[in-house]
């Protein structure tokens, strides 16, 4: 089957409802964060976010099929040496909406150079929060499983007797593990902190994400031929990792400059004009390409 990969310019608001309901296998994206990049995108109040942001997760709440997965990479900044509270606002906000919030996971940016303030050091992570419209969503657990490590090797030598039956925590938490379990594994499950570097400016994009990032999500809850989108699509890391991978991709931007360096990089078909003669930078979907 030829995978398709479709490529908005417009205000995500209005082009996704241009989208079929029940349609999108992941959403995954890194939308402006507050007050930030205000020279290039983006310089939403951290007050008016919520408001900015609900008609947008409205739309993806209808595009996304039941068993879909919505993850959202979003990070409060400090204002005025105090975290703003906006992301919290926005979590309970979207779950009044139908959202369930089902997990968030942290993306440690391992590569974050040392930095210090008077009152905090170096932020070196931000949220992935995720999302469903059900608690039965698809998950392919196996797809990201992690080399063992050597610390299996040592601890694996010699079981004692409590290490061949499930030793439940002391702490009466209701924990507990069976570490015989993991004799002859070569694989095991990975933890919800993903570990990677940031991209380092080599994409034309402020605020790239590394592949790896939409990579790993794509494994974990999506199969060849699924549909991803990406609503805040910047230079296009989604697009080009689900192409690489065999998903059908969405990806909407605003700005004409991030709209016209994706089609330059991917050599896109044009499909049709949906507004032809609206201008650049008008909140208004205007053209529908396919990447081949
Ligand atoms: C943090 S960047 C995304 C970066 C992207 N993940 C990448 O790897 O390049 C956010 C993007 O959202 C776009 N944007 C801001 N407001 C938008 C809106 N209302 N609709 C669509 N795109 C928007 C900006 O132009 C910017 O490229």
């Amino acid at each position: 089957m030829e995978i398709r990969t479709d490529l908005f310019l417009g205000d995500s608001k209005e082009v996704l409802k241009k989208l079929p309901d029940n349609s999108v296998d992941l959403i995954a994206t890194s939308p402006p964060y507050a007050d930030q990049r205000k020279g290039t995108y983006g310089g939403i109040h951290p007050d008016k976010y919520v408001e900015w942001f609900l008609p947008i997760s409205e739309q993806l709440f209808r595009v996304l099929k039941p068993t879909g997965t919505f993850i959202l990479n979003i990070k409060e900044k400090v204002v005025d040496g105090e975290r703003s509270i906006y992301v919290m606002e926005l979590i309970i906000a979207m779950r009044k909406q139908g959202w369930l919030w089902t997990e968030e996971f942290i993306w440690h940016k391992k590569n974050s150079f040392p930095g210090k303030w008077p009152n905090r050091f170096r932020d070196s992570w931000e949220r992935l929060l995720q999302f469903n419209k059900s608690k039965n969503f698809n998950m392919y657990q196996d797809e990201v499983k992690v080399p063992i490590g050597d610390w299996a090797k040592g601890r694996l030598k010699n079981l004692s007797e409590t290490d061949k039956i499930r030793d439940n925590a002391k702490n009466g938490s209701g924990f507990g593990k069976n570490v015989s379990n993991w004799l002859g594994k070569e694989t095991v499950f990975p933890t919800n902190v993903l570990h990677l570097a940031t991209e380092c400016n080599n994409k034309n994009h402020s605020a790239a994400f590394p592949e790896e990032l939409p990579e790993w999500f794509i494994k974990l809850f999506t199969k060849q031929e699924d549909t991803v989108l990406d609503p805040f699509v910047g230079s296009g890391t989604t697009l080009f990792v689900s192409k690489r991978m065999r998903r059908h991709s969405i990806g909407i931007d605003i700005t004409p400059e991030y709209y016209e360096m994706i089609k330059s990089q991917i050599n896109p078909v044009e499909l049709y004009l949906l507004e032809p003669k609206v201008k650049y930078g008008e909140a208004k979907p205007k053209r529908r390409y396919a990447i081949r």
